[in-house]
């Protein structure tokens, strides 16, 4: 794979044909926040905060750093006035999801988001899909997914599948970025620990 030169927040940075931005950035030690991202998982691009702006033919633009690819000599901004106001705007509005999260809180601070600003709709999911996308492609197993659309989305842990998959798993569990996949899981385990069979080993 060809070597490709650029540019990120003036600092001169080399990377391989294919790369995103944002593992260009990590591995030259700049920093770009996810919430969205996994280094095993395919790039989903679904959160936006990890938005940076580059500049193109002498155009700027702003991109998903997660999905967008690096070019030769591409400029490429990882902070500016622009992209902070974004993501506080990302982040109020996760917020009103789930104002609890230590991640979300974190980020908070850094860009001044306000928790209150919206109406709360505190479902605690922020629709990431860590944990969907992680069963999926990495444990080949489907147990979580999501159901509904729009404001009514959640994920659902499939009562069958979690009883046999999930006991000994739970590896997506430090994935959520709030409280609600361990929530939905609880529930799931409630309905299903009335089925002792359904355990290995049991
Ligand atoms: S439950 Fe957690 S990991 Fe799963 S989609 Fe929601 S926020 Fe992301
Ligand atoms: S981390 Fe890039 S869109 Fe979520």
């Amino acid at each position: 794979m060809s070597e490709i030169l650029l540019q990120i927040d003036g600092k001169e940075v080399k990377a391989t044909e294919g790369m995103t931005i944002l593992e260009a950035a990590r591995g030259a030690g700049i920093s770009i926040p996810t919430l969205c991202h996994h280094e095993k998982l395919e790039p989903y691009g679904g959160c936006r905060i990890c938005i940076v702006e580059v500049e193109v033919r002498g155009w700027t633009r702003h991109v998903v750093s997660c999905v967008y690819e690096v070019a030769e000599n591409l400029v490429v901004r990882t902070r500016s006035e622009k992209i902070d106001r974004i993501r506080k705007m990302i982040l109020e509005l996760l917020l009103a999801h789930a104002p609890d999260a230590f991640d979300l809180q974190e980020l908070a601070k850094e860009y001044g988001a306000d928790k209150d600003r919206f109406e709360k709709e505190a479902s605690f999911c922020i629709h990431c899909g860590l944990c969907v996308r992680y069963c999926a492609e990495i444990k080949k197993k489907d147990a979580v997914g999501f159901v509904d659309r729009g404001t009514r989305k959640e994920i659902c842990f499939i009562p069958e599948v979690a009883a046999k998959e999930c006991w000994d798993c739970k590896e997506c569990f430090p994935l959520c970025p709030t409280s609600a996949l361990q929530a939905a899981y609880v529930l799931t385990e409630a309905l299903t620990s009335s089925a002792p069979s359904s355990k290995p080993g049991s």
